[in-house]
């Protein structure tokens, strides 16, 4: 199993789950550049790890994020400006691009403080699910910025505008249920149970077909910006493009569990994984 040794981040990886954890928690998990870079570091390295199914973004200590770090990530590159480049690149890259592109599903797991720049890999993540008692806080009006970075367009994709213009011009705390309401976690449970419903959601999604899950996500989330005829172009192409390298056959396995052995209803359940389908198809067929 690959060794992941951090000094701002912990990856603990429990039963296919990588919990990844932001681990500042004497600041709050606040992000400083030297925990941007290992986290840009890490997240391609599960991407390819075998041994991961689904990745949990959270915070050691109780927390998700209080954010960038005022000191280390604004103070102090104030007049440094290729290394505040270099920084801002990595923070982007890890929050968004990758984690918006990861090829396996991804749970924003929040606890505590989720502030400001949080934002970002809170809305990278598919999923996300928030202790009651979290306190998520757009924090960047009361310290003089606007919500920067992609912070601004994520929230304002994510949620109904109104409720975008209110929580960033008023940089209001909400709680897990009032993020749930809105739409900016999927749900909020109790804080003792919300390790276990993110295992419960990522068992589930384990249980999907990889290749299938993945385009799925793709799917939702390129069509958003796509029209009708793009989308119909883009759809067909990413279907046919599934069954390439598909591990499962799924399309043939998931047809023929249902049509012939009757053993699955795909109205309440997935087919059941069988891992080398199509190569063991591929044999017979020679
Ligand atoms: N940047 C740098 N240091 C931070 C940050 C931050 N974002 N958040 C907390 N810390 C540090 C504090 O300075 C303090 O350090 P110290 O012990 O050396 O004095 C330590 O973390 C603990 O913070 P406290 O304020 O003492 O903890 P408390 O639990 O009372 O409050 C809270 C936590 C509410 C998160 C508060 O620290 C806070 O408001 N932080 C700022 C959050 C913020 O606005 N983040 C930036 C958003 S904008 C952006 O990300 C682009």
């Amino acid at each position: 199993m690959a060794d992941y040794k951090y000094e701002n981040i912990k990856i603990d990886i429990e039963d296919g789950i990588a919990f990844v954890a932001l681990n500042r928690p004497e600041k709050r998990n606040a992000m400083s550049p030297a925990l941007h870079y290992e986290m840009d570091e890490a997240l391609p390295r599960l991407e390819f790890d075998p041994n991961v199914k689904v990745v949990v973004i959270t915070g050691a200590g109780g927390n998700f994020s209080a954010g960038q770090d005022l000191q280390k990530f604004f103070r102090e590159l104030e007049k440094n400006p290729l290394e505040r480049s270099k920084a801002a690149s990595a923070a982007n890259r890890w929050r968004w691009e990758r984690l918006y592109n990861f090829s396996k599903p991804t749970i924003a797991m929040v606890h505590g403080y989720c502030v400001g720049g949080a934002f970002m890999q809170l809305l990278g993540c598919d999923f996300a699910i928030a202790a009651d008692n979290a306190t998520f806080s757009l924090s960047e009006v009361n310290w003089g910025i606007l919500p920067g970075a992609l912070v601004s367009k994520v929230v304002a994709d994510m949620v109904l505008p109104r409720h975008a213009l209110y929580y960033a011009c008023l940089g209001e705390p909400f709680n897990g249920k009032e993020a749930a309401r809105i739409g900016m976690v999927n749900s909020s449970v109790p804080l003792k149970k919300l390790k276990p419903a993110v295992i419960n959601l990522a068992k589930r999604l384990m249980s999907k077909s990889p290749a299938v899950l993945k385009a799925t996500k793709q799917a939702v989330r390129h069509c958003r910006t796509m029209d009708f005829y793009q989308s119909y172009d883009y759809l067909a192409a990413k279907g046919q493009a599934i069954k390439v390298g598909d591990a499962e056959d799924s399309y043939n396995t998931g047809l023929k569990q249902f049509l012939e052995e009757k053993s699955y209803k795909p109205t309440f359940q997935p087919f059941k994984l069988k891992r080398g389908a199509a190569t063991q198809r591929k044999k017979k067929a020679k």
